[in-house]
């Protein structure tokens, strides 16, 4: 996730902004770059990969000035490399941005801007604001931004410079965080707190809609409509190590709170502006390649790989093709047969699993189309890959993985939509129903964290067991999958996924007194029979959490133990509410069995053996 940092006081600013953004780099980032102002101006010095590179840039040639902005790059429109770092300026080299989040509409802007003379000299969406600003520019910095900041859309928090104003740094919050600091004859910026922690305790937190007019003496607070406003002062008493983690005990729980944020962001700039349609323009493939795929392979490791069990039947049920959803590490090996008309879809928060990889040059070498679904931008999944989809989650540091797999869901319902209204397997009123149940998935999942204290007393519960069985019918079973593989992963105990039809013919001789089973039921369709499967269990002595559509909490309570109820959604959208609660409990159960949540023994974030 990008990091941003800014500076205007008495001291020399390149050591407070390089400092601030090594604060930031627990949030991961591929490039560095900072603008200063010094006696020649305003000057950019940006590099690729660590900090240390920028540093060493740095070295011997420091920007000496006491005004800057700072930033970490964790790359979302063009691979990371030193033009596509931040800051950028516009041609004249007298404004200087840097930006959090995404512009929606900057290839629009991007078009118009350069029919105006401008050169653009970085494939990113930000470089569009700095030519922008510059363009909106009649002698007043704040108006300037504020005119700009009309033309954007999507999500960003901006630093803005101008040599024209050595005096000024404007900051701009909107739906991306951005805090200020307030100190005695200086001032700084951060998107985090524990970018400017180290030097004030007292900041303002910035909502959506609002900016900041920072000098050496003072902050002006206003909205990006000119209206002045105030604020009380936030006194910070977290220490670091708490700030990093916003103020959550562990970035895994962090993370699954970040997942509104994670579905918003990998929506947004995909869907029409009508909200009728979805439009994927980084698939590069025409609409007679895509009539031409007679099967689709999906093929990825771990939370990844259950994100594409849920992938085959959104994909089958909107596109109507086949899908075959294997484990990366069997697909090579068990000779699949591969060819032309296939599209293999890989998918992976990291881009760099070694099983995930082989399984993609493995397709490409029998000639398929691999279509990657990654949340790195410039991994070697997706520099391999023909096509991309970027997830926009944001880097997970937790070894289990929430929000990637919840983002890799909405990248298979967008994906799912695309495949269907280009061949025209559904029609437009039913695609716009799904986009719409689609944009309602954040506020749903906002509703289930705020239900978090009743999940921590399951999970306690739940902790005291060795055993416990998840099951469920359809989409439900794909999603008991990851429910059980988080309850492995982080609180050790054991537990099994199951088809709940299937249970009698085995599994059900392991069902005694007491034991847990947690039953998603989130498809109408298959409610009954779901229902007939608890009774089986129950029948044995299980003990049972029913996860349920909000709305049929009276039928199901008559079956189950203790209920759970989520939002109602269409069907195939459930999983990206359903295994919230699940992501919930395995954090509580590890939790109250004392593990280390975020770093799970045994366990690495990132798999590149194989
Ligand atoms: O980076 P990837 O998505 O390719 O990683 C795949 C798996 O290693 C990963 O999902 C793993 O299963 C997680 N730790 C599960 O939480």
């Amino acid at each position: 996730m990008c990091g941003i940092v800014g500076y205007i006081g008495k001291r020399d600013s390149q050591d407070i902004l390089i400092e601030g953004l090594k604060k930031l780099e627990y949030r991961g980032y591929d490039s560095a770059g900072i603008a200063v102002f010094t006696k020649n101006g305003l000057e950019v010095r940006k590099s690729i990969g660590r900090l240390a590179n920028l540093e060493q840039k740095l070295d011997g040639q420091p920007l000496e000035g006491s005004v800057g902005i700072g930033h970490t790059r964790w790359a979302t429109h063009g691979k990371p490399s030193d033009a596509n770092s931040h800051p950028h300026t516009d041609n004249t080299h007298k404004f200087s941005v840097v930006h959090n989040g995404i512009i929606e509409n900057y290839l629009d802007l991007k078009d118009e801007l350069i029919a105006k003379g401008c050169k653009f000299v970085s494939e990113t969406d930000t470089e569009v604001i700095s030519h922008l600003v510059a363009d909106e520019y009649d002698g007043d910095i704040v108006k300037a931004v504020q005119r700009a900041v009309k033309r954007m859309r999507g999500a960003f928090a901006l630093g803005v410079l101008t040599e024209y104003e050595p005096e000024r740094l404007v900051a701009v919050r909107f739906a991306s965080p951005l805090v200020i600091g307030i100190g005695e004859g200086e001032n700084f910026i951060g998107s985090d707190i524990p970018a400017i922690l180290e030097h004030t305790r007292n900041v303002y937190i910035l909502n959506d809609g609002e900016m900041a007019i920072l000098t050496k003496t003072g902050v002006e607070l206003m909205t990006t409509e000119g209206e002045f406003i105030s604020k009380e002062i936030f006194h910070v008493d977290w220490d670091l190590v708490t700030a990093e983690k916003a103020g959550f005990d562990h970035f895994m729980l962090k993370e699954i709170y970040e997942q509104p944020k994670a579905y918003r962001d990998t929506m947004m700039g995909r869907i029409s502006d009508d909200g009728r349609s979805v439009e994927l323009t980084e698939i590069g493939m025409t609409a007679d390649e895509i009539r031409a795929i007679r099967k689709i392979h999906i093929v990825a490791c771990g939370t990844a790989m259950h994100a594409g069990l849920v992938g085959k039947t959104v994909l089958e049920s909107l596109a109507r093709i086949p899908v075959e959803t294997d484990v990366a590490s069997e697909y090579r090996y068990r000779s699949p047969i591969i060819t032309p008309d296939t599209l293999v879809i890989v998918v992976s928060q990291s881009g760099e699993t070694a099983d995930t990889l082989a399984a993609l040059r493995e397709a490409k070498r029998c000639g398929a189309r691999v279509l990657a679904i990654t949340n790195v931008v410039g991994s070697s999944v997706s520099r391999e890959a023909d096509d991309v989809i970027i997830t926009q989650a944001g880097p997970e540091i937790a070894v289990a993985s929430t929000k990637a797999y919840t983002s890799q869901l909405i990248a298979f319902y967008l994906l799912g939509l695309f495949l269907a209204e280009t061949l025209g397997t559904k029609d437009s009123a039913f695609i716009a129903e799904v986009v719409t149940a689609m944009h309602q998935l954040p506020e749903q999942v906002e509703s289930i964290l705020d239900n978090a204290p009743v999940l921590k007393q399951v999970a306690e519960n739940l902790s005291k067991h060795n055993n416990l069985f998840f099951i469920g019918r359809g989409v439900d079973f794909a999603v008991a999958q990851e429910g059980s593989l988080k309850l492995k992963e982080i609180s050790y105990i054991h537990s099994e996924a199951y088809a709940a039809g299937e249970l009698k013919h085995g599994t059900l001789a392991l069902i005694e007194e007491g034991i847990p089973v947690i039953s998603l039921i989130t498809q109408e369709d298959l409610y009954e029979k779901t229902l007939s499967n608890i009774k089986e269990v129950k029948a044995r002595g299980a003990h049972v959490l029913g996860v349920v559509n909000e709305g049929f909490e009276g039928e199901v309570a008559k079956s189950v133990d203790e209920l759970f109820a989520i939002p109602k959604t269409l069907p195939l959208l459930s999983p990206a509410l359903s295994v919230v609660p699940l992501q919930l409990i395995a954090y509580y159960a590890s939790l109250a069995r004392g593990n280390d949540v975020d770093k799970p023994r045994n366990l690495a974030k990132s798999v590149t053996v194989e």
